[in-house]
């Protein structure tokens, strides 16, 4: 075995200048400096510097060649080079990486990754609440809102005042205890403080919403005027994040508006063979879904999908052959719209569905009556419209406006749901649209 010396030191030292040179000139070349990188790690795998001088020119080579999987070798190389952490002096350069690698691990979806070095970071930086706020930041991202509001909680133990983890703890109170009351003074503070980090549309819904659900509002719409100022989203009533501009937007739309009106009719007239088929599955316990997003104020409400993001459900299709079959070459733009569903909706008497948008403005919904009790005591408003529903009708609403249902009456409401994409959007578009 070779004795580490000073001389080998000062080898490696410029060797490690040679290959950076290669990063840093004028027409930088991260490949060349990449050969170069690899070849000191052979020699010196010993040395921390040539991990992190490797990670950098990965990095920059990922982002180059728009690869993934150099991006994972660049991962690979930030850890080897975190890991040596005992040995490394230089504070500012480890905290660098260490939030390069998160970045990037976040990036390619591997939150749990992202944890460890986290770690790392808290472990070193003890003093910085922003270590402790990343944290939570990522298990936001994975919405494991448990872990929010646990270390959320624990870093209001060390800093009570810490504006971004009172955000963050208040998210969470709001979505998990649904205590809208706790929840508003920390979202308040939070969002209040204008702090890096705190401005998010995400954050402003979750405000306005917390206001809407207590009542307070006037303050929600105050919230939401300066969530349109920041452009997050298109009006005080359209709060959706996911849009594409230049679409068209409207509370309601009639048929023809939309360009879909033969596959909409062709839905109408068969309505009642639509409406036993869902009776026939509502009909056995188990079938219909529970609402998931907490939009629910009081009552019952169940759904049963056909269609979720453009891909047929197809358990639930074989049970809906009528319907399925009444979609399935047919209607593409409802079939293939991955930003929406096609689901059967069952709203029980006593329900109130608080106020909520969609989230993206590139679909349009459609209602088609099924079991329309009681016109008088049921409602849909859509920003400031309201309709009910009526057997074998259909109407069309775009959901990325505020809409709030009310079901006061005693009996069964039951409709088909279809969304479509927006009649606007180019078929290019609706190809490389991510789903939603
Ligand atoms: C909604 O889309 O939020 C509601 O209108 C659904 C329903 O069943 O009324
Ligand atoms: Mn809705």
């Amino acid at each position: 075995a070779k004795l580490n010396t000073d001389d080998d030191d000062d080898l490696f030292e410029a060797e490690l200048r040679k290959a950076n040179a290669e990063m840093i000139r004028e027409n930088p070349n991260p490949a060349n400096a990449l050969r170069a990188f690899n070849n000191l790690i052979i020699k010196y795998t010993h040395k921390s510097s040539a991990h992190l001088a490797r990670a950098r020119a990965l990095e920059q080579l990922a982002e180059i060649r728009q690869s993934n999987e150099i991006l994972e070798q660049a991962i690979d190389s930030y850890k080897r080079y975190l890991a040596f952490a005992e040995l490394i002096s230089d504070d500012g350069e480890f905290r660098a990486a260490g939030e390069r690698c998160i970045e990037h691990l976040r990036f390619m979806g591997y939150q749990q990754q992202a944890v460890a070095i986290h770690e790392l970071l808290i472990d070193r930086f003890w003093e910085e609440p922003q270590q402790r706020n990343q944290l939570t930041l990522t298990y936001l991202m994975i919405n494991n809102l448990e872990l929010v509001r646990r270390t959320a909680g624990n870093t209001l133990k060390i800093w009570p005042q810490d504006a971004l983890a009172q955000l963050y703890y208040g998210l969470a109170v709001k979505q998990l205890d649904r205590d809208y009351a706790r929840a508003l003074p920390y979202l308040k503070y939070g969002m209040e403080s204008g702090l890096r980090g705190t401005q998010e549309g995400f954050f402003y819904l979750a405000l306005g919403e917390t206001l809407q659900r207590l009542g307070k509002q006037s303050e929600a719409l105050a919230v939401y005027e300066r969530g349109v100022e920041k452009q997050f989203f298109p009006s005080v009533y359209q709060r959706a994040l996911y849009n594409e501009p230049h679409l068209r937007a409207q509370p309601f739309w009639d048929v023809a508006e939309t360009g879909y009106a033969e596959s909409f009719e062709k839905l109408q007239r068969n309505w009642s063979a639509i409406r036993d088929e869902a009776l026939a599955l509502l009909n056995h316990h188990g079938n219909f879904q529970e609402e998931t997003e907490q939009l629910r104020d009081t009552g019952d409400w169940t759904q049963y999908e056909l269609y979720a993001q453009g891909q047929r459900v197809g358990r639930n299709c074989q049970r809906a052959p009528i319907t399925c079959a009444l979609l399935a070459g047919f209607f593409p733009a409802a079939t293939s719209c991955r930003r929406g569903q096609v689901k059967f909706s069952a709203m029980r008497a006593q329900t109130h569905v608080w106020p909520h948008c969609g989230p993206t403005n590139c679909r349009l919904r459609a209602h088609l009556g099924l079991v329309t009790p009681e016109p008088q005591l049921t409602s849909l408003r859509v920003a400031e419209q309201l309709r009910t529903w009526q057997a074998g009708e259909l109407f069309i609403f775009d959901d990325s406006f505020e809409h709030e249902v009310w079901h006061n009456g005693t009996e069964l409401r039951l409709v088909l749901i279809v969304d479509v994409w927006h009649p606007d959007l180019t078929a290019d578009q609706r190809l490389s649209m991510s789903e939603i």
